[in-house]
């Protein structure tokens, strides 16, 4: 059994720290060696390796031999996301210094409820979100929150924008009395391509799947505006009630980016919110090449961005901002043991009124990390390295005989099929997966596809060029 517990500035305590860290780092930098991903182990195998490894000693088997269960059945088998050759998911591998960020945020634990539990914390996360409203266009109206992810950050937005509308529309005060009586006519707008965060939202916000209209999507799988439009007069003239509009800037298969400007002319008429679920997009901002494609993003009453997808933050790191602090108001509610009015008139923030969570990560830290240390420029790189990748790949297989391609990538992703048919694609995927290169699949007009998902800046022209010589060869092989 271990003689130490926590931190503490006694010697023993320390050097328990630095000696469990540094044995940390070194399974850490062991399994950076080779490039593959993935063990290629498959998951029954996984399944036996791991269940050997015990559950709960009577005595504890100390660190050195619990070091060892690590090193002999976990760590080989992680996924390794720094890998170029993983590539399915908005799933990114972690910039160094927040590796180095997370350290700190796990050793002071402090939590974004209420200031006395993270005086520098809470003070960072309100000026990080000052700075964001200003980088995404909001004035000082506007407020926000770190979230666990896009999904929370999409939940949060939805559950504000309905509190308002019910409040303002009909003086109905959801908070306190929950749905008002017509709730089964009220309607949530969002392309047939989002991400299925909006219907998750509308159940759990006791409206179900059915209040989600799904909007069709035109050529380059962006909301149809003129369908969209349509559609919309035509659920109001029958008695429905569209509370908010939903704009994916940066759907997760293709990138598409649904037009805030015109999705916001609809949902004025209509009298409704406007989300913008840049989850994705968002990092677009960065780069002065490609930001213009994600539109008017400060036209949305508000956005989502994920940090730990192309700003290649770990998990978890995402914020959602609101063009007006009062929306927020969704989640206040004030408790005698932990966020007193009366501390607050006295300048104590305490966070938990503006979150779902209330024991919530430092999260902010990395972002005030990152910035600091690479600047808009440094993010830019990053940026324009990973929306460059896909358009190289997108070019080298477009007219290739043996590529079906779909949309041209506005961000970082390329949906694309070996031509043959689902089981070539499907066999493909999963003998690649066996040689540790992971890629994604999905579905485009009823065809097995595959996807590349490009975040990693590490990943170079020479290896994209590799993997498409492999495909084809997959391709002529069936595999
Ligand atoms: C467009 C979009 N929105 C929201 C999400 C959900 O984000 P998270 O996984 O961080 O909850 C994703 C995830 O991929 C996404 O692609």
């Amino acid at each position: 059994m271990p003689d130490f517990t926590v931190l503490s500035g006694k010697a023993e305590d320390l050097s328990a720290f630095v000696s469990l860290t540094d044995d940390a780092r070194n399974l850490i930098m062991e399994a950076c060696h080779g490039r593959s991903a993935f063990s290629g182990i498959d998951p029954y195998g996984l399944r036996k390796e791991i269940e050997g490894l015990g559950f709960l000693p009577e005595d504890g088997d100390g660190w050195e031999r619990t070091a060892a269960k690590l090193r002999s059945a976990v760590i080989p088998n992680m996924l390794r996301t720094w890998s170029p050759d993983y590539m399915p998911h908005l799933h990114s591998p972690a910039l160094i210094e927040s590796i180095a960020a997370e350290l700190i945020i796990a050793a002071f634990n402090s939590s974004m409820d209420s200031w006395d539990q993270g005086p520098a914390a809470t003070e960072i996360e309100v000026a990080m979100i000052k700075g964001l409203l200003r980088l995404y266009g909001y004035d000082e109206g506007g407020d926000g929150v770190f979230t666990s992810g896009g999904s929370q950050s999409n939940f949060s937005a939805i559950a504000c924008h309905l509190n308002s509308f019910l409040l303002r529309r009909y003086g109905h005060d959801a908070k306190k009395e929950g749905l008002p009586p017509f709730y089964r006519r009220l309607r949530l707008y969002t392309s047939s391509i989002s991400h299925f965060s909006m219907e998750k939202s509308a159940h759990m916000l006791g409206l179900g799947y059915d209040a989600v209209v799904h909007l069709p999507i035109d050529s380059s799988c962006r909301i149809d505006i003129e369908k969209a439009c349509g559609i919309i007069r035509r659920d109001i003239e029958a008695g429905l009630i569209p509370f908010c509009i939903n704009a994916t800037i940066g759907t997760t298969d293709f990138g598409s980016i649904d037009s805030i400007d015109e999705l916001r002319g609809i949902a004025d008429e209509a009298g409704c919110y406007l989300h913008a679920d840049a989850a994705y997009g968002s990092a677009a901002i960065m780069s002065r090449t490609y930001r213009e494609r994600l539109g008017s993003l400060q036209l949305a009453d508000s956005v989502t961005i994920d940090f730990h997808k192309m700003f290649l933050l770990p998990i978890s790191c995402s914020a959602l901002l609101v063009k007006d602090r009062e929306s927020l108001d969704a989640f206040m509610l004030h408790a005698d043991y932990l966020n007193r009015e009366e501390d607050e008139e006295d300048g104590y923030i305490n966070l938990v009124g503006k979150s779902m969570q209330t024991t919530r990560r430092f999260d902010a830290l990395k972002v005030f990390i990152s910035f600091s240390m690479r600047g808009r420029k440094g993010f830019e790189q990053i940026v324009d390295t990973a929306i460059g990748n896909a358009s190289c790949f997108y070019s080298m297989i477009r007219d290739d005989d043996d590529f079906i391609t779909s949309v041209p990538p506005e961000l970082s992703s390329v949906v694309f099929a070996l031509r043959g048919g689902d089981e070539v694609n499907k066999k493909a995927r999963r003998t690649l997966l066996a040689e540790g290169i992971i890629i994604g699949q999905t579905v485009y007009q009823g065809m097995t596809m595959l996807k590349f998902t490009l975040l990693n800046p590490a990943l170079g022209r020479d290896r994209i060029e590799e993997l498409v010589q492999r495909l084809k060869e997959l391709r002529t092989s069936r595999c």
